[in-house]
């Protein structure tokens, strides 16, 4: 299927208006291979017939649809280890003292995909039930695409992916497999909900969050849109929150709300409000890159 400028130019527009997502032209191969399913599934038989149908609106929904297929999704549990391993040694124990007459945590993972973040971050807690017994533990999942939001509250994975990043024992633990793949069990998803929301508007009704992550998303913003996400992020932590990026991600030079907090290298605070380091605490190793 022959992709001409101008119908990539189009589509890279319909997927940064929506998203704030861009598809520079070194990655507009992509689109072909996004589209190919989502064209064979409607009978469409080029690009240039799906242009036309967005352009005259002919087919509601096949705009959101497209932006879904174009979105990278690409995530599993447990990504890149060490930022779960410093939740679970640093943070966590941190916010086990800091929230003791509360005893109340709450987590969002923003752009969570089909859900995996989420759910890993559920097994932390589940898996050290003494500690947590009494909590209410909140982790919400957000995503601007509605595909992955409705397959992250079914919480079901295919034998590939419910093997990417969990060991043989954790996939038995905290899966059942069934006639749809392999599900989450109550324990992990009554602990985690899910919705979809776009990073560049605000999130309504929400509480202030301990943990925030926003892994793997701003990467493809231009600055302005990134200057607003992590704005829209800052507003939603708690004033000693922490906020958890992707390898390669950083605030700095990005926003004046957020600094690096120098107790635990790959979390991020607000500015001026500095997380107070744990009693225990002691500065740990990069963990991420551009921290
Ligand atoms: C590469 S995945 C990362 C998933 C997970 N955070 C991880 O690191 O494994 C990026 C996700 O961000 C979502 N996303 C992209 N733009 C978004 C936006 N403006 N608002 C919310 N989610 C967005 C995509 O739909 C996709 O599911």
């Amino acid at each position: 299927m022959e992709v001409s400028d101008s119908s990539s130019r189009i589509l890279a527009g319909l997927l940064e208006a929506r998203t704030g997502q861009q598809l520079t032209m070194s990655r507009r191969w992509r689109i072909e291979t996004a589209l190919s399913s989502l064209l064979r599934e409607r009978g469409i038989s080029s690009l240039d017939e799906l242009i036309t149908i967005l352009v005259m609106g002919k087919e509601p929904g096949l705009a959101s649809r497209v932006v879904e297929a174009l979105l990278n999704n690409e995530t599993y549990f447990f990504r890149d280890r060490t930022p779960f391993d410093l939740l679970a040694t640093h943070a966590l124990p941190a916010l086990a003292k800091r929230r003791a007459s509360s005893r109340r945590i709450r987590i969002w993972s923003a752009g969570c995909s089909t859900g995996q973040e989420a759910y890993s971050l559920a097994m932390l807690f589940a898996e050290d039930p003494t500690r947590w017994a009494g909590w209410t533990i909140d982790i919400l999942g957000t995503d601007v695409s509605d595909g992955v939001i409705e397959r992250a509250r079914s919480g079901t994975y295919s034998q590939f992916e419910v093997q990417r990043g969990l060991g043989i024992n954790q996939m038995i633990r905290w899966f059942e497999e069934g006639d749809e793949g392999w599900r989450a069990v109550e324990a992990l998803r009554r602990t985690v909900r899910f919705q979809v929301h776009n990073i560049l508007e605000p999130l309504p009704h929400a509480q202030p969050f301990d943990i925030v992550l926003c892994r793997n998303v701003l990467l493809y913003l231009n600055a302005e849109k990134r200057g607003l996400a992590f704005d829209r992020l800052a507003s939603a932590m708690a004033p000693d929150g922490w906020l958890m990026l992707g390898a390669g991600e950083t605030v700095i030079g990005q926003t004046k709300r957020l600094c690096a907090d120098l107790s635990t290298r790959g979390f991020y605070c607000l500015n001026g409000e500095s997380a107070a380091p744990p009693t225990d605490a002691t500065p740990l190793r990069a963990a991420q890159g551009g921290a």
